[in-house]
């Protein structure tokens, strides 16, 4: 009997993004732009700061397990309390998920190329992980639904998605739904939804609540507080009763969950990186195709640059990093030949736009790309 498990063995351990520092460090740069991990480039909400700072004081007690926050979150999106989880990052909900409901014959179902921690936690429980492809970099909901059998016991659906920046609408999502039988699970990850939820063809899940659907949100994106790991869900209250069994019972920690709930009320912020981001994409996304590559079109905080091959990608990476640039290689995800760039600050998708410029046109010349 092996000590590790084949499904584990056969795992990669996560790597994160380059830091600023290393990058600095190896290149012998000034001036680095991170458009790596889709984080917030105006740094984490003031207001949640705050909240954050006046806990500190009580760190030597427990925290009340979430409490506090799934109250606050109640109240503002008028559900129960019962109907609500929150947790370290959506991520920490979505390994509770998998430990509550995936028993060791069931099958997980998504896209290709799904968001990469989704990835990793459905095969880390050793079940057997099914796919169908991308259908114009968005979720193939038709052939999702096709693609169900009697062991489907849970399907993951991200709107917008990482790494494409898609959505698909609340139409695509009905037709799918009718093929779904009531025993199948559908985390619905909305970790994007405050970038698109003023697109009127972004259907925001809260306004049709199935029983059978997770709603999976965080304040890792537009609240700027990745580094907190705080994040929330909301659920019928039988899968909510279920998941507070396995969660661990002390997290979010007690300065996270304050900074949820001070997060909640920083509107101001969330306009501020909606505007940021807005004029961001428009200016990437223009910026690159000038340069002749494709951009899919995104309604998240990044965007998502095919290119002809996994080599260009990789040469595309690492002449952006050189010049001090860091964004997203996407073949661990699944897609070797894409990059992810995630928006920055105004000047920092100009000085992107220049590394691209000088490395791509440059060593490939634009006639390459198609
Ligand atoms: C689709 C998606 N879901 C979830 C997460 C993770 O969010 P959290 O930081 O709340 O765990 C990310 C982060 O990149 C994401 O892209």
């Amino acid at each position: 009997m092996p000590l590790v498990p084949p499904y584990i063995e056969s795992l990669q351990p996560y790597e994160a993004g380059r830091t600023i520092e290393s990058v600095r460090r190896e290149f012998g740069l000034t001036h680095i732009a991170k458009l790596a991990s889709n984080e917030n480039p105006l740094g984490a909400s003031p207001k949640a700061t705050e909240a954050m700072r006046r806990e500190l004081e009580g760190l030597n007690f427990y925290p009340d397990g979430g409490l506090r926050l799934r109250e606050t979150l109640a109240r503002e999106y008028d559900v129960k309390v019962e109907n609500v989880i929150a947790g370290s990052g959506s991520e920490g909900i979505m390994s509770n998920i998998i430990r509550a409901f995936l028993c060791d014959e069931d099958e997980v179902l998504t896209t290709e190329a799904a968001f990469i921690g989704f990835q990793v936690l459905a095969k880390s429980r050793g079940v057997k992980y099914r796919t169908v492809p991308y259908l114009n970099w968005g979720y193939d909901l038709s052939a999702l639904g096709e693609a169900i059998n009697a062991d489907t016991k849970i399907i993951y659906l991200a709107n917008p998605n990482n790494p494409t920046g898609t959505i698909f609408t609340r139409s695509q999502f009905d037709n799918f739904y009718k093929h779904v039988p009531e025993r199948v699970l559908i985390i619905l990850d909305e970790a994007y939804f405050e970038y698109a939820k003023d697109n009127p063809r972004y259907p925001d899940s809260m306004h049709y609540r199935y029983d059978n659907v997770i709603t999976l949100r965080t304040f890792s994106k537009i609240y700027g507080l990745a580094g907190a790991r705080i994040g929330y869900g909301f659920a019928h209250e039988e899968l909510i009763r279920n998941l507070l069994k396995v969660k661990l019972p002390f997290e979010p920690s007690t300065p996270a969950e304050a900074a949820g709930i001070g997060a909640l009320g920083d509107k101001e912020f969330l306009h501020r990186s909606l505007e940021v981001n807005a004029r961001g994409i428009k200016y990437l996304t223009a910026g690159l195709e000038d340069l002749g590559l494709s951009v899919v079109p995104s309604q998240a905080n990044f965007v998502m640059v095919p290119l002809p091959s996994e080599q260009d990608a990789m040469r595309v990476f690492n002449e952006l990093m050189a010049q001090g640039v860091i964004v997203r290689p996407l073949k661990r995800f699944g897609l070797p030949f894409c990059l992810r760039i995630s928006i920055g600050l105004d000047e920092d998708n100009k000085f992107c736009i220049e590394a691209m410029r000088n490395s791509y046109a440059a060593s490939l010349g634009t006639s390459h790309v198609t």
